[in-house]
């Protein structure tokens, strides 16, 4: 990473404000992404629908908001780049507009920048103790509860951002993208409601690490994900056996997660013509769950 005089939110924000300007065009390109991923927020949406926040939203080129605007009150955006949240927010008509609320920037890892801050250098072993304070950090950010929560492909893209932050430290890159991970399962956790569903959906591999452009018509990609998953050809962040763990071992997770069912995986062919393996995850949340300090969520 040379951020030179850049604090480092202030570069990754700049490095993915250039990706979503660079890709502001490439609409056409997410055409059946944007099919599976609006389907599968539309599948776990609850009745009446109510509040749905989208995480990552970006250009929204992987979002039908017109869809989705038909079937929930209100959508709120969620990303570090306030431009591409108002270049999607700017192509929908003004009623699907009037449904629409920003929140930008935010930093969904929340570790941006506490990891700078010299007064508590960051190091693997002390990375973990940012976690509590990071997810609230996220969660102070936006408002308390939604009736759904999606992840639209970010988690790989902030993990990425902490892996140039530690770039020449492999334990500190793994430390900080396995809090990342943490913090980013516990935001959508912590933002539905008891009994509430909240859907996440990443790109779990590339085609620059596997072939996944070069596959049959009608291979098997359920089988092909777990292949992959056995063989860790997955980007480990995003690797369900590394997903289903965290939810394990984490105890604000583990209070709060009742299942993780992993839905059916669809192929993308994206900007720099990459193709990505993308799968959904629906977490349930509890009925009731207990806070940390034993009073009840
Ligand atoms: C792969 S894109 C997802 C595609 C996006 N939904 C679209 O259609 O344009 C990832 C999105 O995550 C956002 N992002 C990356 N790191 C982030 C972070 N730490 N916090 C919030 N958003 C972030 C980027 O700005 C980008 O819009």
């Amino acid at each position: 990473m040379s951020a030179g005089r850049l604090s480092f939110f202030a570069w990754a924000q700049q490095e993915e404000q250039r990706g979503n300007r660079d890709g502001r065009e490439d609409g056409a390109l997410y055409a059946q992404h944007r099919i599976r991923a609006t389907a599968a927020i539309l599948s776990v949406a609850p009745p009446g629908s109510g509040r749905l926040a989208l995480l990552g939203a970006g250009n929204a080129h992987d979002l039908d908001l017109t869809a989705l605007a038909a079937a929930f009150e209100e959508i709120h955006l969620v990303d570090i780049d306030p431009a591409a949240l108002a270049r999607a927010s700017g192509r929908q008509s003004p009623a699907v507009q009037r449904k629409l609320h920003a929140h930008a920037p935010v930093d969904l890892s929340g570790l941006y920048q506490a990891i700078e801050d010299r007064r508590r250098p960051v190091s693997p072993g002390t990375v973990t103790a940012l976690v509590d304070e990071a997810a609230a950090r996220v969660l102070g950010q936006l408002p308390p509860r939604f009736d759904l929560v999606a992840s639209c492909c970010v988690l790989t893209q902030m993990t990425w951002a902490l892996g140039a932050f530690a770039e020449g430290d492999p334990a500190l890159a793994v430390a900080l993208q396995q809090a990342a991970v943490a913090v980013h399962l516990r935001t959508l956790l912590a933002l539905v409601p008891p009994g509430r569903r909240a859907l996440l959906i990443t790109d779990a591999v590339s085609s620059s690490v596997y072939p996944v452009d070069q596959l049959e018509p009608g291979t098997d990609l359920r089988g092909l994900l777990d292949r992959l998953t056995e063989q860790s050809l997955l980007f480990q962040t995003a690797n369900p056996v590394n997903v289903r763990r965290t939810l394990r071992r984490d105890p604000f997770l583990l209070a709060r997660c009742g299942s993780a069912e992993l839905g059916e995986p669809w192929l993308w062919t994206g900007p720099r013509t990459l193709t990505y393996l993308v799968y959904p995850m629906v977490l349930t949340r509890k009925e009731a769950s207990v806070r940390l300090d034993g009073r009840p969520d």
